[in-house]
């Protein structure tokens, strides 16, 4: 069952409580809906990949009330502060270094070095980001697949079910997505356009490049440009064995020869898999130096719901590097 919900004050509260506590709530921002989940829990960051039956983890928008909450998780420097004075609250996104200490969680970031954010300027989208007290991390609330839904009745149509609630926050102003710059590099790049125009930002902070279709890089949809996190060590996917030498990535009870050991998941859960997938790569590429280990191995993962995501980004984190960085 998901509840509709009405934007009053105990409608608000009752949404942010809920999001809080691990659970995914939509809701209307001047752009499209968004499907919310508490960003710094891994597991509810996880969930939005199910809900919206996505094959991939992209990396994903994060929402936050005003600049100042951005900005203690992610490092403006002069452009950044420039546009969010221009554009915040309203329909861009910035792609900035995260902080050290970013509490959002790695599946947010597709286990990037950067992390998407914007401030909404719907006022109720403020209250409910305000009430939350955490970023929440949200793509549009449609199925994969579908377009983008702009009232909470699309919403309902495509989620309901799926997810736990829909804030009903009236109609979308824009009903097209925010604009996304990655500021990330010297150069400024506009990966996606959308509600705030390229000439807009060029008069604040100067040319900015496009980001090329032609790219090895560039993913499916037109006008993106999606980089991929892969770890230093080589990959080695489908292992049914492990040598001292390899970090083993594993699914389920490992198997023989490892020493090196991350479980994705015990007991073969594929939520609580996508949501360690990235603090696992990380984490055994991180020992790989001081272990002498020379290549990680990863156990099998059924290729079904959120396996698919996790396989995509497995074997793109194998390919090889020209294509995949
Ligand atoms: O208007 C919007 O932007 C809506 C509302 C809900 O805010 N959200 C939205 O999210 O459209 P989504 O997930 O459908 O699109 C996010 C875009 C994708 O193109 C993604 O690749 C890009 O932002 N993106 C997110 N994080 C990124 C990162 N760290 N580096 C590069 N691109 C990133
Ligand atoms: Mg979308």
């Amino acid at each position: 069952m998901t509840d509709l919900l009405l934007a009053t004050e105990r409608g608000i509260a009752r949404a942010a409580g809920m999001l809080r506590a691990g659970a995914l709530v939509a809701f209307g921002t001047e752009t499209v809906y968004g499907l919310g989940a508490n960003a710094t829990n891994e597991r509810a960051v996880a969930g939005i990949f199910t809900a919206k039956q996505r094959p991939q983890f992209n990396p994903l928008i994060c929402h936050y009330p005003n600049a100042f909450a951005v900005f203690e998780h992610v490092i403006a420097d002069a452009r950044a502060e420039k546009l969010a004075q221009a554009f915040w609250p309203g329909a861009l996104t910035l792609v900035l270094p995260r902080r050290p200490n970013c509490p959002v969680a790695q599946l947010a970031s597709a286990g990037l070095p950067t992390l998407a954010v914007r401030v909404p300027a719907h006022p109720i989208a403020q209250e409910f980001l305000q009430a939350c007290a955490v970023p929440v991390a949200a793509p549009s609330a449609n199925p994969s697949g579908t377009i983008s839904p702009t009232t909470a009745q699309h919403v309902m149509a495509g989620l309901s079910g799926r997810i736990a609630a829909v804030l009903d926050c009236g109609a979308c102003d824009v009903g097209l997505e925010s604009t996304v710059l990655d500021l990330s590099t010297e150069q400024a790049t506009l990966l996606r356009p959308g509600g705030v125009t390229r000439e807009q930002i060029e008069a604040v902070i100067g040319p900015i490049a496009l980001a090329s279709a032609e790219d090895a890089t560039a993913p499916r949809s037109p006008g993106m440009l999606l980089s991929h996190y892969a770890p230093k060590l080589p990959m080695r996917l489908n292992a049914t064995s492990a040598t001292p030498d390899e970090a083993l990535l594993a699914f389920g009870p490992p198997c023989a020869g490892a020493e090196t050991i991350f479980q994705l998941s015990q007991t073969e859960n594929l939520t609580e898999a996508a949501a360690n997938l990235f603090i696992g790569l990380h984490e055994l590429d991180a020992r790989g130096p001081a272990l002498s280990l020379t290549r990680i191995a990863v156990m099998p993962v059924p290729d079904q719901d959120l396996g698919r995501a996790i396989n995509d980004r497995l074997s793109r984190a194998a390919a090889p590097r020209e294509l995949s960085q």
